[in-house]
């Protein structure tokens, strides 16, 4: 019932119920997705760059100082993407650790990361007491904090094992506005989800407050006392062919992948078309929206 080779989670079957899935039918189908489709983040987020040519991974390592931080942890750190960067990036001045729940990616960062210094736990963001308090100087999160449902558990954990002048910085969706086209290709592919699951969109993976700038900003700054709070948006962009645009452009959204083969291959050819008639306006691009949130503590 939850490898989703038809589509189908506990989680899924919720949704198609009008139902709202509990906490751990959420998990199971995180873990479902990401044991189908190992590393399918990175496909699109690691050649989505911005203006100056970064990804996102790159921008979020930029909050890594290696004159003032000895310590880091990548949370939810999926196959090892941005763990690599910064071990690349920092090497033996930091020590670095990874935490995700999905043995499967982890699977793929050891084999990114080999060094064995680099630890990675199978955890949960929820439940890190592996990690002792204030120890951290960073923690980072790509593209996972809007998954997380409850979110608070995670917040407080981030603020535990962060020392007093730490920082949280994570990457998240930005307002869908901020880059053309996004909402449409959206719009597209929740329309196709809901036919097979109404109520996909109106439930959704995460804490709604995520997904919103203001939303955020307030949760952030309810959940560290005494911190400066930031969000940054940008927009990142992949050029392409339309059809290969579609395909990486739907890879990165969860909801295709429960859909069934033949309306999957439906939305694609339609995808393709929305990006094709761009073409008469300049180059064919996917244009995707995100927010970096930094969260700095002050010591007392
Ligand atoms: C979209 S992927 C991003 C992976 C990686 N950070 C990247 O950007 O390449 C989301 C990751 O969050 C992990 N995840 C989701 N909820 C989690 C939780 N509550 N605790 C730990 N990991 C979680 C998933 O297993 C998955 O690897």
């Amino acid at each position: 019932m939850n490898d989703l080779s038809n589509g189908l989670t506990r989680w899924t079957q919720r949704l198609r119920c009008g139902e709202q899935p509990s906490e751990v039918e959420l998990r199971e189908h995180l873990l479902a997705v990401h044991r189908h489709h190992t590393g399918f983040t990175e496909s699109c987020a690691e050649r989505c760059r911005d203006a100056s040519g970064r990804n996102s991974y790159e921008w979020l390592a930029e909050t890594v100082d290696p004159s003032r931080h000895q310590k880091v942890l990548d949370m939810a750190c999926g196959s090892g993407v941005l763990t690599a960067l910064c071990h690349q990036r920092f090497g033996g001045q930091i020590e670095l650790i990874g935490v995700d729940m999905s043995p499967d990616e982890l699977c793929l960062a050891r084999q990114r990361v080999s060094d064995e210094a680099v630890l990675l736990h199978c955890a949960l963001a929820q439940e890190m007491g592996f990690i002792a308090d204030a120890s951290i100087d960073v923690v980072l999160c790509h593209w996972a904090l809007t998954l997380m449902n409850p979110v608070e558990p995670v917040l407080n954990e981030v603020r535990r094992v962060l020392r007093p002048d730490g920082v949280f910085a994570a990457i998240v969706d930005g307002e869908m506005a901020a880059a053309p086209g996004y909402r449409e290709l959206h719009e597209l592919i929740y329309d196709w989800v809901q036919r097979e699951y109404p109520g996909y969109g109106e439930i959704d993976m995460g804490d709604p407050r995520v997904r919103t700038t203001a939303a955020l900003a307030a949760l952030a700054a309810e959940s560290f006392d005494n911190a400066q709070v930031h969000i940054e948006p940008a927009v990142v962009r992949l050029h392409g062919a339309p059809d290969a645009l579609a395909r990486e452009a739907a890879g990165f959204f969860y909801a295709s992948f429960v859909l069934s083969p033949s309306a999957h291959a439906e939305m694609l050819s339609e995808l393709a078309a929305l990006f094709a008639a761009q073409g008469l306006e300049g180059p064919n691009h996917f244009s995707m929206p995100i927010n970096r949130l930094s969260v700095r503590q002050r010591s007392q």
